[in-house]
């Protein structure tokens, strides 16, 4: 009996030592150890031996129990150890591997010639204003002297979301004169820039979604001479010193007098090109003097006060700025046009 307990001891050792998973050492625990294992089965015979042998044999089973116990345990142990190591190897992250660059990407070249505009105006006391983009008939038609009937509220033009013609996309940014009329001290000096819509089809020089910046002025005194002077010096600060310009008559309904703005072409100078469409001007913005009517709808005395007020057109602007020869290019987000700004 002591013999098969050796052979136990000896068999049970190595396989523990060769065990190579935390299943197969608890399959090998049951073997040796368990209720029907090997040692149980040994012991099984103690009944054969004499009563002056038994308490030996008993204590050289319980030694033997106790060490292999004992051997499991520590390779239970090391076993943990080393599939914590295998682990850690296998989430180890490697710090020297270069990282995925990065694609930086920059502003669109309008947003930048929007940028410079704003620069512009801030530097001459000018308060840049944001406002809807769904806005009130109210705003953009009947407070700025629009009357039902006008032809630009024409369902043709005008984007309206309900069937009475009083809630629509802006069609212009004009629309933000009466919002700062109505909720501003005077004297009032704006820019309000923004998304503006109309019915058109897209081309080289339309689109139903467009951007143009409004600006304002009401002060005691201002006159026609503050606002040609005040865009000329604008211009030239945009397009650069020696810029040509030229004011021609026009009608808007919420100026009297009213304008139009023309930068010379940057394309041919002046000579008449296809960018220019052969007139060697490019029309960048409507102006005025701020109707009176306007200002007395707003609450403002027209005796007292004057103003004179400009939409221009964005696009057009960047698009001389950049020499960008095609509006839908701005549109389109093409990264190989958009990477050369
Ligand atoms: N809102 C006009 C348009 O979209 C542009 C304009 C003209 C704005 C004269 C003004 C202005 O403020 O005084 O064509």
């Amino acid at each position: 009996m002591k013999a098969l307990m050796q052979e136990l001891r000896e068999n049970a050792l190595k396989a523990i030592s060769g065990a190579d998973s935390a299943d197969s050492l608890e399959a090998l625990r049951v073997k040796y150890l368990g209720k029907k294992g090997e040692l149980t089965a040994i012991l099984k015979q103690m009944g054969k031996l004499s009563a002056e042998e038994r308490p030996a044999m008993g204590q050289l089973a319980n030694q033997l129990r106790a060490e292999i116990e004992k051997n499991i345990e520590s390779m239970r142990k090391k076993l943990d150890a080393a599939a914590l190591e295998a682990r850690l190897e296998l989430e180890a992250v490697d710090v020297t591997i270069p990282g995925d660059e990065v694609k930086l990407g920059h502003k669109h070249p309008m947003y930048k010639a929007l940028d410079e505009i704003k620069d512009i105006f801030v530097g001459m006391g000018f308060t840049v204003l944001d406002g809807p983009e769904v806005e009130l008939a109210t705003y953009n038609f009947d407070k700025l002297n629009a009357e039902e009937g006008h032809p630009s509220r024409d369902w043709s033009d005008t984007f309206y979301f309900d069937k009475d013609s009083r809630v629509m996309l802006r069609s212009q940014t004009s629309p933000m004169q009466v919002r700062a009329m109505e909720t501003m001290e005077l004297p009032i000096r704006i820019i309000a820039p923004g998304r503006v819509y109309r019915k058109d089809e897209v081309d080289a020089t339309h689109s139903p979604m467009f951007h143009q910046v409004e600006g304002m002025v009401i002060d005691k005194g201002v006159t026609m001479a503050d606002l040609k002077g005040t865009l000329n010096t604008f211009m030239e600060e945009l397009f650069g010193e020696g810029t040509v310009t030229r004011f021609r008559p026009h009608h808007f309904p919420f100026t009297e007098p009213s304008c139009e703005m023309d930068v010379q072409c940057h394309k041919c100078g002046g000579k008449g090109c296809p960018t220019c469409k052969g007139e060697g001007w490019i029309e960048v913005l409507g102006a005025g003097m701020i109707h009176p009517r306007v200002l007395e709808m707003s609450g403002i005395d027209s005796e007292e006060y004057t103003g004179w007020a400009f939409g221009m057109g964005l696009e057009r602007l960047a698009m001389r700025r950049f020499k960008i020869s095609d509006l839908r290019l701005i549109f389109e987000n093409d990264v190989r046009f958009l990477e050369q700004f």
